[in-house]
């Protein structure tokens, strides 16, 4: 199987290093990154060129392309791909919208009784309304951005005025056009949890559920981040959550997506706030695999991934393909630049890597993120840092304790100036477990 793999973060490449275990794959990867391009060609292609793309898939006989990131998919790759009869893992830019159109999403989860927090939304011809709107809200109060804004576009405000700067700010331009409406939301109380559901249009499997860690500190203090570690499997979500948020959630929004005239086809990512009484409720849906919960999910799926993603590209999803979606317990902590999540100095060279994956013997993978390969004077090659977030160490184990204590082993052998990480990625696992 021929298979084209679009991205160049952590995710992809721990995708590269699943889907390249399965028999019989030859993989290809645009635009890739230093780690990705152990396990696949380069195809020298600019992604948001579709036609150069699919002359592309045409040449190299591609079977399947896997596309990891959102942008390619808001942008109508997967709709562009499949006009010409390649099977694509990923929703079509209509599909897609429950990510890139948060008032879709909203609008969509009331129309079927999906389980969400209540929400209205504003245009920026309403900015007044949603003024006073917002002023009258109770505390905490929501504020998003309706479009794709890097993660930088949801503001939890703890006080009204607080609220009110992040509502003009997206009004005033802060997000572009992704700020021309918002959304105003209900605070959710509870912790948090992501699934990742591969889904063919009607059918899916849910694999390991997982849980990120978003700020930038230990304790979830300072910054948002893109994430700095994750966990799999979670067990906050305990098999009864995970079996109501399949029928409550995830086979829902196939329906309804189907009976809308989009089926969704690709990675269904459901961000899950838990309260006390364990039910659970949206905050998000993405349409493609999360960084980096996608680290640790994959390392815990015992199955044939190209085969798993084929066959739900062409509609006909085989869960034969898996034996298990948690053989084990993972943890992958993400090594950032020093500066993250704000500015980064980038070029500093990386050591160790191997070190750390030989001494673990294969417990320990190492995925690039913010990589990138630089010429030396001596016609060799080092390893330098090209990112805010650079690494994501990931550790398989029998238990929790096992995987982050490989993890965090692993760790001290990679250095790079201004190595930055959290000290307690798993520990709300391990206080659950
Ligand atoms: N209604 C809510 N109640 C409580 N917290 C919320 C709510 N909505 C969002 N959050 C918090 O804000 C974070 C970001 O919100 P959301 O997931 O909608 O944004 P996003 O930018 O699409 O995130 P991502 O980059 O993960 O796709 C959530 O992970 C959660 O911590
Ligand atoms: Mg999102």
């Amino acid at each position: 199987m021929n298979i084209l793999l679009i991205g160049s973060g952590g995710r992809e490449h721990a995708l590269a290093k699943k889907l390249s275990q399965s028999p019989n794959v030859k993989l290809c990867a645009a635009p890739g990154n230093p780690g990705i391009l152990q396990f696949a060609h380069h195809a020298h292609i600019d992604i948001t060129e579709h036609e150069e793309l699919l002359d592309f898939c045409e040449e190299a006989s591609i079977d399947l392309v896997v596309v990891g990131p959102e942008a390619p998919l808001a942008a109508g790759l997967a709709d562009d791909l499949r006009a010409k009869n390649f099977a694509v893992f990923g929703p079509s830019r209509d599909a897609a919208r429950l990510e890139s159109s948060k008032a879709f999403a909203k609008d969509f989860m009331l129309r079927h009784g999906i389980p969400t927090a209540q929400y209205r939304v504003f245009n920026e011809h309403q900015h007044h309304e949603a003024r006073e709107y917002v002023a009258s809200h109770p505390l905490p109060v929501v504020i998003k951005a309706d479009g794709l804004a890097a993660g930088k576009g949801v503001t939890v405000a703890e006080t009204h005025r607080h609220a009110l700067e992040a509502l003009d700010a997206a009004f005033d331009g802060k997000f572009g056009t992704a700020g021309r409406s918002i959304v105003v939301e209900e605070f959710m109380d509870g912790e948090e949890a992501s699934l990742f559901a591969i889904c063919d249009g009607e059918n899916f499997l849910t694999l390991a559920s997982a849980q990120d860690h978003k700020r930038i500190g230990d304790g979830d203090t300072g910054e948002n981040t893109g994430g700095m570690g994750a966990y799999a499997p979670a067990p906050i979500v305990t098999t009864e959550i995970l079996r109501e948020a399949e029928e409550r959630i995830i086979a829902p929004t196939l329906r309804g997506m189907k009976a809308e005239g989009h089926p969704f086809v690709g990675c269904l990512y459901v961000g899950l706030m838990i309260d006390t009484s364990g039910n659970a409720r949206v905050v998000e849906f993405n349409a493609r695999f999360g960084d980096p919960e996608t680290q640790a999910v994959l390392n815990v799926l015992d199955g044939d991934l190209a085969r798993l993603l084929h066959s739900a590209a062409i509609g006909n999803l085989d869960r034969s393909t898996v034996q298990s979606v948690a053989s084990g317990v993972s943890c992958c902590v993400v090594l950032a630049a020093s500066g993250y999540p704000g500015e980064v100095r980038r070029g500093d060279e990386i050591t160790g890597i191997e070190d750390a994956e030989k001494t673990s013997n294969g417990a320990v993978s190492v995925f690039h993120a913010g990589t990138m390969l630089h010429d030396d004077v001596d016609g060799t090659q080092s390893l330098r840092t090209h990112g805010g977030r650079v690494l994501g160490v990931t550790a398989k184990g029998t238990t929790l304790e096992d995987a982050i204590e490989q993890s965090y082993k692993a760790i001290k052998h990679i250095h790079f100036r201004g190595k930055t990480y959290r000290t307690d990625i798993g520990q709300k696992g391990m206080k659950k477990g």
